[in-house]
């Protein structure tokens, strides 16, 4: 029932989620179907690039009848279908865009390719319907940490982003070497709980004065550093004060030169977006630091944060809205640029 309602569908197959989404006037999530590879990568440490193409391959199919089925929605009430084109794992990219095309060739619905990034920032339009461009983005993905200005609904500027590994990197690269699997940023996130923050001092790189780009790698080598002399000086490691400790530097960085973007630019709020918005302690801090500096602070729930096909059909329908269709000529870009976006392949 569509009752005049502008119907998106999202699809979102750009890493080890296989999800698709069901949004009424780019805002009213209708379903939200999510299918997680999780426990099979978890098996191998990480994401297996061929192991997550398959299984995209033989879930789609599913999670496209039960988003339709649990929004109560035919496919011809859909107008538009939104897909990630990029950035993410090419074969993967290919599962999600091959299974839209072929549905909108076969239902004639218009096609919008949509960057995964900005899919992630407008996750926050959903419970904060107040929020309109322009406005600040923080950005904390597995492959992403980004300070963005958020122009308009199909222009970013990146004022900020991380010159090594992305903070979500970080978390798994140091989950892993503490024994804690993948993947490894709610292990942190759990046992920072029971650690002392303060208990070592790792590294806070700030790099050049007033620089909003972030680096993260020295403070992950700090860790490993720590874990080997520990062993070799056959000290028993408390991993919750590492893990703590480690949380404390990262946070610290982001939430400082989140505030610092904030002054720069004069905007009265912050939107969160990224798998590890879903972190409690960043979310605390963040929420926090903007409550005292008088700034509005916007983070989705948990479920939003980390990938979903919801934040795809929102991206999608206000890019639609502006009239930015893609078509068939759709293709996948493992490294789409935030900035340049689709550009001419839009139509
Ligand atoms: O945004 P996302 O789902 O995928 C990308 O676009 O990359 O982010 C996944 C990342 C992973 O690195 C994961 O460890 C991290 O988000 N993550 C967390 C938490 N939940 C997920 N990091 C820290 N604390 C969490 N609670
Ligand atoms: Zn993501």
């Amino acid at each position: 029932m569509k009752d005049g309602k502008h119907i998106t569908m999202g699809i979102e197959s750009s890493c080890d989620e296989t999800a698709i989404a069901v949004v009424a006037d780019g805002r009213e999530i209708l379903s939200n179907v999510i299918s997680s590879q999780i426990s099979i990568h978890t098996q191998y440490g990480g994401v297996v690039p061929e192991i997550a193409s398959r299984h995209h391959l033989n879930n789609i199919p599913h999670v496209f009848s039960q988003s339709l089925e649990e929004a109560g929605v035919t496919l011809d009430e859909v107008d538009e279908i939104g897909v990630t084109a990029g950035p993410g794992l090419a074969g993967a990219l290919l599962m999600g865009t091959a299974f839209a095309k072929a549905v909108a060739m076969a239902a004639d619905k218009p096609l919008v390719g949509v960057h995964h990034i900005q899919g992630h920032i407008m996750a926050n339009l959903i419970e904060h319907p107040d929020l309109k461009p322009p406005f600040l983005a923080l950005v904390v993905s597995g492959g992403h940490t980004h300070l963005v200005e958020v122009r308009g609904y199909n222009e970013f500027k990146i004022l900020g982003a991380t010159r090594d590994d992305a903070v979500g990197e970080a978390y798994d690269k140091v989950a892993r070497v503490l024994g804690l699997g993948y993947p490894g940023g709610p292990k942190i996130d759990a046992l920072a709980k029971e650690g002392d923050k303060k208990a070592i001092e790792f590294k806070r790189v700030y790099l050049e004065r007033d620089s909003l780009d972030f680096s993260f790698s020295g403070t992950k080598t700090g860790v490993i550093n720590y874990l080997h002399s520990e062993e070799q000086r056959g000290h028993q490691v408390n991993r919750a004060d590492v893990a703590a400790s480690f949380q404390e530097a990262v946070i610290e960085v982001i939430s400082n030169k989140a505030l610092r973007a904030l002054e720069m630019t004069g905007y009265d709020g912050l939107a969160v977006a990224g798998g590890v918005a879903c972190n409690s302690a960043l979310r605390a801090r963040l929420t926090q630091m903007c409550e005292k500096a008088g700034k509005k602070i916007d983070i989705p729930s948990p479920i939003l944060c980390t990938d979903n096909g919801v934040m795809i059909a929102a991206a999608a329908y206000h890019k639609a809205q502006e009239g930015h269709f893609t078509g068939l000529r759709l293709d996948v870009w493992p490294g789409l640029n935030m900035e340049t976006g689709l550009g001419k392949l839009e139509v």
